[in-house]
């Protein structure tokens, strides 16, 4: 594990773990929703507020040139974060995850697909990942197939195999589960839709704030991402593509900034990543989600994996400890990434999320925007605690505790 002195350190970069919640030492366990954002964020939102707040690309004037160098800069650290090639353009800046999602929806779905394709999904997707497709299939007449879940929501790869087939033209999946941390093999999903010639969308909401990531290795054809999750600010986050689809899709908004040139009928668009980017963009966001990610390679992206690793390993083994606990999703800790689903034997979830905000436990209940995982499950929530690089072993002991009080209480 990432040492007791560096986590220690890790932690006073993050000045809200100095807080207090109902008057007790915050346990931050909601990171699946978002995560707590260190001073650096901070200092460099402030910083483009406070000096240098002109728009990019714009301005002949010395403030304008060092937003749009700093702007310029933040798609440059993103290149590094994910493994891309800072000469292909192939990140666009985004509101997060859900609009990267949309973009492709929009620009590539929309446009490509007919009735005799097909869209594969599954049923443990974010409702970011499912209802845009749907809204493609409703318009382009495309099939929606969803590739089975076991028992314990994990995927097989007789699912995997019978259910992409020759008319799939997109396979869009989650790499991590925000409900169980569930993370689906993505190398046999990758092979069987190149096998059919078929384009892969990897939700990476989850699955790019807590592992390595290298584009080239990871070989999707689309990649979303949320700043906001990975200690960036909210508003702001990614689109992954491949140079060559980027070039032959329409865009999604139309606007200034994207256009090369405009007359009174028609117009012809920018480059990639440009054309995707009508508008002024996220200026202070891009500049922060940049030192978000600076921040997560000095830490070491393989560091916080692990260091997650071994909190998953401590929680499993304390929740395995009580009988009245239902965990939702793999049984094996190799599949499994830092966010574990729970109920408590006859207790709502509501009411768990509620006494362990009493003792100053943050941890999210309800369908967590996956209403579908909900209904494979046969429930209607769970009380969901997500870790962090942040988070300790010590914060995982107070959690136990306090889910034994409660349930003492509660029964
Ligand atoms: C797996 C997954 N996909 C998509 C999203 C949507 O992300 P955002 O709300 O940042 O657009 C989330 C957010 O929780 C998520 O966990």
């Amino acid at each position: 594990m990432t040492s007791s002195t560096d986590i220690i350190g890790i932690r006073s970069d993050f000045p809200a773990l100095n807080g207090t919640m109902r008057g007790k030492d915050l346990v931050y366990f909601d990171n699946g929703a978002t995560s707590l954002k260190p001073q650096i964020v901070m200092d460099a939102l402030d910083g483009y507020y406070r000096e240098y707040s002109a728009n990019i690309h714009r301005g002949v004037y010395e403030m304008s040139e060092r937003a749009t160098a700093a702007f310029d800069r933040a798609r440059e650290t993103m290149y590094r974060f994910l493994g891309v090639d800072p000469e292909k353009g192939e990140v666009i800046f985004t509101r997060g995850t859900t609009e990267s999602i949309n973009l492709v929806a929009y620009a590539w779905g929309m446009n490509v697909l007919g009735p005799e394709d097909e869209i594969v999904l599954t049923a443990m997707e974010h409702h970011s990942n499912i209802v845009p497709w749907q809204q493609v299939a409703r318009r382009t007449g495309a099939s929606l197939r969803f590739i089975p879940l076991t028992e314990e929501g994990t995927l097989e790869e007789d699912g995997i195999t019978a259910t992409i087939g020759p008319r799939t033209r997109l396979v869009a999946i989650t790499g991590m589960s925000n409900v169980t941390g569930y993370v689906p093999p993505l190398k046999t999903i990758r092979r069987e839709a190149r096998r059919h010639g078929a384009l892969v969308l990897l939700d990476g909401a989850q699955y790019v704030s807590h592992h390595p990531v290298d584009v080239q290795d990871l070989d999707c054809d689309f990649l979303a991402f949320s700043g906001h999750k990975l200690c960036g600010p909210t508003g702001i986050g990614g689109l992954y593509a491949r140079r060559t689809l980027l070039e032959q899709m329409e865009p999604f908004h139309f606007g200034g900034d994207m256009i090369r040139e405009v007359h009174l009928r028609e117009s012809t668009w920018a480059n990639v990543p440009e054309k995707f980017e009508a508008g002024t963009p996220n200026i202070a966001g891009a500049i922060g989600m940049a030192a978000a990610a600076e921040y997560l390679m000095n830490v070491g992206m393989e560091s916080i994996a692990r260091h997650e690793r071994e909190l998953n390993a401590y929680m499993y083994d304390a929740l395995s400890t009580l009988d009245y606990v239902t965990l939702y999703g793999p049984v094996s800790d190799s599949e499994r990434g830092g966010i574990f689903s729970m109920n408590l034997e006859g207790v709502h979830a509501h009411d768990v999320g509620s006494l362990l905000d009493q003792q100053g436990v943050a941890v999210r209940t309800g369908f967590h925007c996956a209403q579908p995982l909900m209904a494979h499950f046969g429930i209607t929530g769970t009380v969901r605690a997500s870790f962090y690089l942040y988070n300790t072993p010590d914060e995982i002991d107070l959690f136990v505790r306090a889910l034994e009080r409660l349930y003492g209480i509660l029964r």
